[in-house]
């Protein structure tokens, strides 16, 4: 197991910043970096906000907050990151401009430094290849919102490495989520079995099966889910959602995946859900 002690994430977006915050509560020197400085910025203010609400509800003390924020420096410049011990990549998902991330960084940090991409969708493999370093990248997936959902998804590439598989899980248990190993296959296993349901239930909605309420109740009061399908997919972003329902069509040539066209005019038109104050759901301006 390798010793970690400073972890770099990029992109301080809706995943970046939980994974900025779960890491520095974990005790690790972070280092937040975006591409302009109003997102580093914006990332850190998340961060101070949600770690204040939990000075509120007594959580954490006033003192705890503040160490964990003095573990947490941001940057807009890739080289500030060259004594990172991993880097966890959490930029938006598109395989080229992760793939150019990649290769600059395998270019900065240190030949021991671990790689790990917090991709939905995109192929470990894949993203590896773009590095010298395949044996020591890896799938670090965490769900939304990373403070609260206990998962890590761990996904191996094909040249993933022993040492590196375990340091990950062991780092996941530190910042207090559960590990779980799979291997590299479109969607893993979390969004092959979680998008076609919400791709299912916007069909249900299509075909004027129910009405929102109606779908996301049975769901609800009736399995047990948090939260309903269209809810959820609001939360998550109906443009993250069709980009998930492609990967999988794409992946296996399989019909079965085929995005629904009311995902599709959806997001043609703007309604992403939360982050546009429009999906399925209103939630006024945002
Ligand atoms: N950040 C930090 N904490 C949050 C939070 C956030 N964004 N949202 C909620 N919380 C905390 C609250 O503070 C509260 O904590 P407390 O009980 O200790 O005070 C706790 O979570 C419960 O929150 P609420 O009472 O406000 O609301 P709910 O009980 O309705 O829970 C939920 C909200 C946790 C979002 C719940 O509805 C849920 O689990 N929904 C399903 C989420 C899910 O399925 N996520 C996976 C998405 S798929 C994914 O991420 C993969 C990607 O690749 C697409």
């Amino acid at each position: 197991m390798m010793e970690i002690r400073k972890i770099a994430v990029i992109g301080a977006g809706q995943m970046g910043h939980g994974i900025a915050l779960v890491s520095a509560q974990a005790g690790y020197d972070v280092i937040l970096n975006d591409i302009k400085e109003e997102f580093v910025q914006g990332g850190l203010k998340r961060i101070e906000k949600s770690l204040l609400r939990s000075v509120d509800k007594g959580r954490i003390d006033e003192e705890t907050k503040n160490e964990t924020l003095g573990r947490i420096t941001g940057t807009t410049s890739l080289q500030d990151l060259k004594d990172a011990d991993l880097v966890i990549e959490a930029i938006f998902e598109n395989a080229r401009v992760k793939k150019e991330l990649f290769t600059d960084l395998d270019g900065i940090c240190g030949e021991k430094c671990i790689f790990a991409s917090n991709t939905s969708t995109i192929p470990i493999t894949d993203l590896a290849s773009a590095t010298g370093r395949p044996e020591r990248f890896i799938g670090m997936h965490f769900m939304n919102p990373v403070p609260v959902m206990k998962l890590v998804e761990v996904i191996r590439g094909m040249r993933t490495d022993e040492e590196t598989t375990t340091t990950i899980k062991e780092i996941a248990e530190k910042m207090g989520k559960v590990p779980i190993e799979v291997n590299d296959s479109p969607g893993f296993v979390s969004n092959r079995v979680l998008l076609p349901m919400i791709n299912e239930a916007i069909y249900c909605l299509y075909e004027g099966v129910g009405t929102p309420e109606a779908i996301d109740g049975v769901m609800k009061l009736g399995m047990n889910h948090p939260m309903g399908p269209l809810a959820l997919a609001d939360l998550i972003g109906l443009d993250v959602c069709l980009n998930i329902m492609n990967v999988l069509y794409e992946g296996f040539n399989d019909s079965k995946y085929r995005p629904c066209p009311l995902l599709k005019k959806m997001v043609q038109a703007g309604m992403l859900g939360r982050k546009t104050g429009k999906g399925f759901y209103d939630y006024g301006r945002e």
